[in-house]
């Protein structure tokens, strides 16, 4: 159990005993140094509840409250909080055993089957800025349940169905490049333009394309064939991206809108059978009566088409329903642009209704805001197109090159780039983590490279100078106990015996944010350690107690950042 849940276990224990049922604690981490380590904040309420003085209350739940394993002083404050001290030496066996243990003491949980979807571009199209969020949220989000302990199941949704599809294998065919297809979509972007204008163009090609898109639904094998080599070429795109932004996505990952086709009559039936199913101008839809339009009508979602064609949502139910019968997940947490908030909505709504999801299989969208460039717009180049993934990684490595080379001009080149792409890339990352999710942000490559403030480069430098500092100290103790003497010290070592509540925390909310906002804390005591108490100067057991924090923190600050996607070095 960690700190945080044992006193809020022995808290309410105590308020029980004070005549109080079912009062919630509220028990954080102190808001200020003078306040000790936790306070109580919940004994007003629950005097409120019992009609009686709050600070009378509080001096009952003192009496009655046993924390004397851990604590070395419970304060009553103010009108009814309660200041908890917790003991050095408590702490410091916490800490100790964090040391030891290569999941830094996290308790074990029971495992849940928990599908991260993530990522998932359209792949007629090359990856750009878009799809940025959903991969990097997404693969924070996975690491850190897996880490947890959890059963995580990373998905793929990629977009590889649909009229484009015809139009690109035609142009493939009719620029006679289906047997070089690398070549012809080096650059997937300037092969769709291409495509597009050719279609846009000439009546006689689109007539073509649209006779490949009926071949590929009905599975004619030589035009799915041509449709694999573009899959497959553009999957290859996608993989060179996630690379480059160390995203734990491979091909074995990858379950597209096509692996759902077969199901899609199925959907229909079923929901027909489930009396769900309304004809609308030959169209098949559901009526939600939770979703209003304009004219207070229950909102009509369109299954099927008048042409027999299936919709985005069709293929989701088909996920659902697959997630739950063949892979028998417990949640699934979908990461996707909040500006789909509502088809998530819907969708859920049907799949309970249809019994394609269980209300015991949880379903989470986890929206994100847009990117924005400086100007308060979405994130454009100059000349307004989108930017290429690929591309925007590319410059951070740059820019990060020139940053490092000015920095530390005597490291050999080859060392350089690899701490560039290092920082670089989880630069980019990390402004995006650090923020949360849910608002817009500017994207700024300033911001995000300093070397001060919540920035991956500080986090990183965090981490590089507690392994200096261990590389120095060569003849250091890995078993020397820890001894907290020193207020700085055991404020960082508080921090330290936190990481639980906060990785617990993330898997509840799917906010990565709190992990980044504790790490950049976490870097901040530590910094603040250094300076006041002597590590290398120090002698003895001070010295090698001091060490071991210093160990610690550079484990923690590790751990927490590779859950983030975000790599350290020893150098930098
Ligand atoms: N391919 C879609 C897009 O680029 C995102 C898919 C999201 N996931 C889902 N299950 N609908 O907008």
């Amino acid at each position: 159990m960690t700190i945080l849940q044992l006193i809020n276990q022995r808290v309410s224990v105590a308020l029980a005993a004070a005549g109080v049922a079912d009062a919630p604690p509220v028990v954080q981490p102190a808001s200020k140094a003078e306040f000790g380590d936790y306070q109580v904040n919940g004994i007003m309420a629950a005097a409120k509840q019992l009609k009686c003085n709050p600070r009378e209350l509080a001096q009952k739940v003192v009496a009655a409250l046993d924390l004397n394993d851990i604590a070395e002083k419970v304060e009553i404050a103010g009108p009814g909080f309660l200041n908890i001290h917790l003991a050095a030496d408590y702490i410091a066996q916490r800490n100790q055993a964090a040391l030891q243990d290569d999941k830094l003491g996290l308790a074990p949980v029971a495992p849940q089957r928990i599908m991260v979807e993530y990522s998932s571009p359209n792949l007629a199209k090359e990856m750009h800025v878009g799809h940025l969020r959903s991969s990097i949220i997404g693969d924070a989000l996975a690491r850190i349940i897996e880490f947890v302990g959890h059963d995580v199941i990373r998905a793929n949704h990629v977009g590889d169905w649909g009229t484009q599809f015809g139009m690109l294998t035609a142009y493939l065919v009719e620029t006679q490049q289906q047997d070089k297809p690398d070549i012809a979509l080096a650059d997937l972007e300037t092969f769709y333009r291409n495509a597009k204008i050719r279609f846009d163009e000439s009546p006689e090609f689109a007539d073509r394309a649209r006779d490949y898109v009926v071949k590929l639904q009905s599975g004619d094998a030589s035009i799915l064939k041509l449709w694999r080599q573009f899959v497959d070429t553009s999957l290859t795109h996608c993989e060179a991206v996630y690379h480059k932004l160390n995203v734990s996505l491979g091909r074995e990952h990858v379950r597209g809108e096509s692996s759902y086709n077969d199901d899609l009559p199925v959907i229909v039936q079923e929901l027909r059978s489930a009396g769900l199913l309304t004809e609308n101008d030959g169209a098949q839809v559901v009526y939600l009566e939770a979703f209003r339009t304009q004219e207070d009508k229950p909102m009509g979602v369109i299954i099927q088409k008048k042409d027999g064609g299936y919709l985005y949502t069709t293929t989701d139910l088909g996920a659902i329903r697959y997630r739950y019968h063949t892979l028998h997940l417990d949640r699934v947490i979908y990461v996707v642009d909040a500006r789909q908030s509502q088809h998530f909505a819907q969708l859920f709504s049907i799949s309970r209704q249809a019994h394609f999801a269980p209300d015991s299989m949880q379903l989470e969208h986890v929206g994100f805001g847009v990117m924005m460039g400086e100007d308060g717009k979405p994130f454009k180049t100059r000349s307004g197109d989108t930017i290429k993934l690929i591309d925007l990684l590319k410059e951070a490595e740059q820019r990060a090159y020139t940053l490092v080379s000015t920095r530390s001009p005597e490291l050999p080149e080859t060392e350089r780039h690899a701490i560039a792409s290092a920082v670089g890339i989880a630069a980019v990352k990390y402004a995006d983590l650090s923020k949360n999710r849910l608002s817009d942000y500017i994207f700024n490559w300033d911001s995000m490279l300093s070397f001060e403030g919540n920035t991956a480069p500080y986090l990183q430098y965090a981490y590089t100078r507690t392994q200096s500092l261990l590389r120095k100290a060569t003849d250091y103790d890995q078993h020397a106990a820890i001894v907290l003497n020193d207020s700085t010290e055991k404020q960082l070592a508080v921090a330290l015996t936190q990481f639980e509540d906060v990785l617990q925390n993330v898997v509840e909310s799917c906010y990565p944010h709190h992990l980044a906002q504790y790490l950049y804390q976490l870097a901040t005591l530590f910094s603040r350690f250094y300076e006041a108490c002597p590590i290398l100067k120090s002698e003895g057991a001070v010295r090698a107690s001091r060490l071991q924090l210093t160990a610690l923190s550079g484990k923690t600050l590790q751990t927490g950042l590779n859950l983030l996607g975000i790599q350290v070095m020893d150098i930098m």
